[in-house]
């Protein structure tokens, strides 16, 4: 009788074990309306999503994973654990995510991954879907807060400044990221830790592969198949870059995420440009065009130390050609933003683009400007850093006649806003 009750156990313990789930995500489906990505690693085959509407929870639907492989991407990495011990990573799961589709526009909705066996296998998440066209809608804007077990003050203070944006703005549906969430992309145990947060199961997080995301320790390998097998996001990409590159549609606007690892060179840029035309004049030429083109990188637009051109200079053309509204990124961990411009010039509002970059939010990795713009004096209206303790975020909301920024500090101050007027 012992004897059965300890392999009773032991069973229980194994079956545990073996239908471990982690890391889950819910990312941007290709409309955000009917469509939501979710991004789960499962230690077996055999799970799924079980969905329902927030306001009738009872009516259940249930969603197979259209991706359920093996993943090696993250084995036999070089890593630290949260008590600062060197060791080596050796995560091997099945990497899982799936397309909720047939979704109701502007509606909250709950999921959980459940076994095969009718078990549940998660806690319970929730989303919201884009609105229909025409209403408003928000959503907070944070980037670089490298997550690393070890210090876990990093990403404390990025969800502190997330809650600082949700007081400032209750209303926000999702968080955009725009990369470096964490510090070695290549470290498994991060993103795990990551996803732990609560605000990672309250929202849809649709981000892009920073230069952190997209290394291990000490940049022994290097590559966007982090971000991609630590997300689900729409296989729309172009080559080489599907579940990396993506483009997505939220409401009234469409959002373009570009990946700066394979753009380094021109060839890489020019496929990036290349796809940047297509999608954004498809889009145009479509059943439902876009209200706004917003299109999001890692690297920034201008170092905001002195206001030199960086991305900007390589972008700044193509944008005017495809009548760009809104520019964002991240990675200089100064906050700049200019107004509206067209041809290297500011203009009324009426035609151009207005290129933001994000500070960073971990109260760790900021740095100093100089106190005068050297560069660009002309273009660049409002920079922000505290120096090497940064934290800030951005509010964003939009209506069909204008989309509103709005840069807050840890405090919650108001620091700056820049509109976007519709063309
Ligand atoms: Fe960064």
């Amino acid at each position: 009788m012992k004897r059965l009750v300890i392999a009773l156990l032991l069973a229980r313990v194994f079956s545990i074990m073996n239908a471990q789930v982690e890391s889950i995500i819910t990312c941007p489906g290709e409309d955000c309306a009917t469509q939501v990505n979710v991004s789960w690693a499962a230690m077996e085959e055999g799970t799924c999503v079980e969905y329902a509407l927030a306001s009738w929870p009872e009516a259940l639907s249930y969603a197979r994973p259209s991706c359920e492989n093996q993943c090696f991407t993250f084995d036999s990495i070089s890593s630290k654990r949260p008590n600062g011990e060197n060791f080596i990573e050796t995560p091997v799961f099945i990497k899982c995510g799936t397309t909720l589709s047939g979704l109701t526009p502007g509606t909250d909705y709950l999921y959980r991954i459940m076994r095969d066996d009718g078990t549940p296998a998660s806690e319970v998440y929730s989303f919201r879907t884009a609105p229909a066209a025409g209403q408003e809608w928000s959503c907070c804007i944070i980037s670089d807060f490298h997550n690393y077990t070890p210090l876990p003050g990093r990403t404390r203070a990025a969800m502190d400044m997330l809650g600082q944006v949700e007081k400032y703005d209750p209303s926000i549906d999702w968080v955009l990221h725009l990369g470096d969430v964490c510090a070695w992309g290549g470290s498994w145990s991060f993103w795990v830790d990551l996803y732990k947060h609560p605000y990672f199961s309250k929202y849809m997080w649709a981000g892009l592969n920073g230069n952190h995301d997209n290394m291990s320790r000490g940049y022994e390998k290097c590559t966007s198949d982090f971000f991609r097998d630590a997300n689900y996001v729409p296989r729309n990409g172009y080559k080489g870059q599907e579940g990396v590159c993506y483009h997505f549609r939220y409401g009234n606007a469409m959002f373009v995420m570009l990946n700066n690892e394979e753009m380094r060179d021109s060839t890489g840029f020019d496929a990036a440009a290349q796809w940047l035309r297509k999608v954004v004049t498809d889009a145009r030429r479509g059943s439902n065009p876009p209200r706004y083109v917003i299109v999001c990188e890692h690297y920034q637009w201008f170092n905001g130390v002195n206001g030199k051109t960086s991305q900007y200079g390589r972008w700044s053309k193509i944008f005017d050609e495809l009548g760009v509204d809104l520019a964002l990124s991240g990675n200089n961990h100064i906050y700049a933003r200019t107004d509206c411009l067209y041809d290297g010039k500011e203009t009324d509002g009426t035609r151009g683009t207005v290129y933001v970059q994000t500070p960073s939010a971990d109260n760790e990795r900021g740095q100093d400007m100089d106190s005068v713009l050297t560069y660009n004096q002309d273009l660049i209206k409002y920079r922000f850093t505290e120096g090497g303790k940064t934290v800030g975020a951005l509010s964003m909301k939009v209506n069909d006649r204008r989309i509103s920024l709005t840069l807050l500090d840890r405090n919650g101050t108001h620091l700056d806003t820049v509109e976007v007027k519709a063309k």
